[in-house]
């Protein structure tokens, strides 16, 4: 059986009775009722951490994640969150590279690759996000887009390195929109990176209920990024539910 990943990123959602309520829930169903295969993760905003951490507890395939970790160290650098401060929380992965993060807080590929070395070096498992605009896959210079951010936010890593990090592909269009990319589309982009990196490698973009089984059985799909359909307890467990013995 392959072993996959479905990670929730409740994004900037919830506040804490509502997150602790969603996490606890979910964690109750998944240890008592959907038994899922999958690896769970949840990535939280920053306030919740400590209570999820506290609800997980020492389930086994639960997992916590934080949605942005700072390219410094420690210092003087108002408002952020460093790798160091996350570990002390019990964080397992952070989301890194998010289009959101990109497109509105202008994370350049530079800066990212700073936060992957960070994550790692205080060992958080990185979820590196990669993806293109509509433009971008009009034009057909999606492939090559995708292969400089991995190229010039991750190739530095050594290889033990590496292996630590999982990747999700996110076509920017289909986030949050509705529109999820066709089984082909996915298919294309995932074989690609696959032939340069043999990582957990996630598809995110509109999975919902419906469609989330014949994504995770693509073989190059490694398991899925989940943004709306994780913010409801009902989609979110059906979600688990779906993606039972792949
Ligand atoms: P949606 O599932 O809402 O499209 O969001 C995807 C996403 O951005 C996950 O990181």
């Amino acid at each position: 059986m392959r072993q996959y990943i479905i990670a929730a990123n409740w994004k900037m959602n919830k506040t804490l009775e509502e997150g602790q309520k969603l996490a606890s829930e979910i964690i109750n169903i998944v240890s008592d009722e959907v038994k899922s295969d999958a690896q769970v993760v949840i990535c939280a905003p920053f306030i919740h951490l400590t209570a999820v951490k506290a609800l997980i507890g020492s389930k086994k395939n639960i997992f916590l994640g934080a949605q942005n970790v700072s390219n410094k160290e420690s210092g003087a650098y108002t408002g952020e969150v460093s790798a160091a401060q996350l570990k002390s929380v019990g964080v397992d992965f952070v989301i890194i590279g998010h289009s959101e993060r990109r497109e509105y807080f202008n994370e350049s590929n530079e800066m990212l690759a700073e936060k992957v070395d960070l994550a790692i070096k205080h060992g958080i498992r990185p979820i590196f996000c990669c993806g293109e605009s509509l433009a971008q896959r009009e034009q057909g210079v999606h492939i090559d887009f995708i292969k400089s951010q991995l190229t010039e936010s991750l190739f530095h890593l050594s290889e033990q390195d590496f292996l630590k990090t999982v990747i999700a592909y996110e076509p920017i269009w289909a986030i949050g929109t509705g529109v999820t990319a066709t089984i082909e589309d996915i298919e294309n982009v995932h074989n690609a990176i696959k032939e340069r990196i043999s990582k957990p490698l996630l598809y995110g973009g509109s999975v919902k209920v419906e469609n989330v089984r014949e994504i995770c059985q693509i073989p190059n799909v490694d398991g899925a990024l989940i943004g709306t359909a994780s913010w409801k307890k009902e989609d979110f467990i059906k979600i688990l539910e779906n993606t039972k013995d792949l």
